[in-house]
This record gives C-alpha cells, structure tokens and sequence, in this order.
C-alpha cells in the first residue's frame, strides 16, 4: 500500500493541487517574490548566471528573472502540471527556461549552479533519507563560491503546509542540516501574508558553497 511519503503519491498529491486550485487561491502565492530577489541583489549575482528554482510550481520568480534579464533559469518542480501552467502563461519566453519535472529528494544535478533557490518546497522533505539526498544534491549542484537560499516556515511558523506535514527550521538547525560544505552568510526571519489573510512565519538562510 501507499504511504503519504512515498514519491507516488507525493507528485499525485502536489498533480492534483495544480489541476484543482489557482495560482492567486494557494497560500503560498506572491505577486513579487521580494525577498528571493532581494537575495540575488545582495550576493550581486549576474545576468549570466545558471539559477535553479526548486520546486518553483507556477511561481512567478521566473518571469521576474526574465523581467530582470536573467539567460540560464532553471525550474524544477515534482508537479507537472505546475510547468505546464507557468509554461503557457510565459508563452514564447518558456524557450528560455529549462524546465525539470523531478522530485528534488531524487534530483541528480549534471551542471553545476550559481544560484540555487528553494522556496518552500525544502520543508516538505520530513525523511532523513530524503533531506540528505537533497543536501548532497546541493553540494554536487552548486559550484564552490556559488549561492544557496532556502525558505522554509520557521519554529514559529505552520506545522503543515498544503494538508501535508512540514519540517520547520531555525538558522541552526538549517546550518546543521547543511553542513561544514555551506556557509551561512545571511539568514532573515519573515512573515508571508497568505490570500486567506494568515501569516506564516518563515526563515530564509543564504548560504555561499565552500
Ligand atoms: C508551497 S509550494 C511553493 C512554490 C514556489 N516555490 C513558491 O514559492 O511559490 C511547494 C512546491 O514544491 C513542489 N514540491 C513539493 N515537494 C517536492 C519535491 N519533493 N520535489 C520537487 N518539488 C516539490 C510542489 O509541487 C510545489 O510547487
């Protein structure tokens, strides 16, 4: 039988939440992914410079990337749906992107980034098995000096987060999660004010790959 945790019915349960809700209906929506680029402007992270979102859904931090003149996005989500969805909204700029249905607990970089990002998607991961697998892939995914930013609901935040359990963080245990290979170099607690008027508290760290 199925279990909850299983990649099955993990990419089905996220298929369905894109076949089912709107972008503007999810909690997670914004307009302006400020913070993410308010990152990519503190580290100074060039036009050229190979970005990974992952488990970016239908967010609209790729059109802002191409807004701002950004040549190599990537996106990865579990859902294919979600690429489809933000693949027709981009209409002729989705050639620009490389789009990547994986789940990141079994994601296998080929090249190395600059920039990899993840908002949201990270927490979901509860398996240890799986948080190690996605921190190696990190470590194999992001070139030495390059950056990595992960979002997360905080200690404070929510304990689930689209009906499915989350693992909350804090700056020390996101820095104990990604070891002696990432150094912290910012970390910023925010609340996200969702559509249905809640807030959830959130944590991002910025680190720099050793
Ligand atoms: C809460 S949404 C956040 C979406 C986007 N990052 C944003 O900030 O708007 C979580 C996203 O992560 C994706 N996701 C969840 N688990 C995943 C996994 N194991 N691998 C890849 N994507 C995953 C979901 O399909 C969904 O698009």
């Amino acid at each position: 039988m199925e279990t909850e945790s299983e990649p099955t019915s993990r990419k089905s349960h996220w298929e369905n939440v894109y076949n089912s809700k709107k972008l503007e209906e999810v909690s997670w929506f914004q307009p302006k992914p400020e913070t993410t680029l308010s990152f990519l402007s503190t580290y100074k992270v060039p036009l050229s410079a190979r970005i990974i979102d992952i488990g970016g859904g239908d967010s609209y931090l790729v059109d802002h990337l191409l807004d701002l003149g950004y040549t190599n996005v990537s996106v990865l989500d579990i859902s294919e749906k979600a690429l489809e969805r933000v693949k027709a909204r981009l209409a002729e700029r989705a050639k620009l992107v490389q789009w990547i249905v994986s789940d990141a607990a079994k994601f296998v970089p080929d090249v190395e980034y600059d920039f990899w990002h993840d908002r949201a998607a990270f927490h979901f991961l509860t398996d240890p098995s799986d948080i190690a697998h996605y921190v190696e892939s990190a470590k194999k995914g992001i070139r030495k000096g390059g950056n990595l930013v992960v979002g997360t609901f905080s200690d404070k935040g929510p304990l689930k987060c689209s009906g499915l359990e989350i693992r909350q963080y804090t700056k020390d245990s996101m820095v104990a999660t990604f070891g002696e290979d990432f150094n912290l170099l910012d970390s910023n607690v925010l609340d996200h004010k969702t559509p249905g008027g809640n807030v959830q508290n959130f944590i991002f760290c910025g680190f720099e790959r050793v």
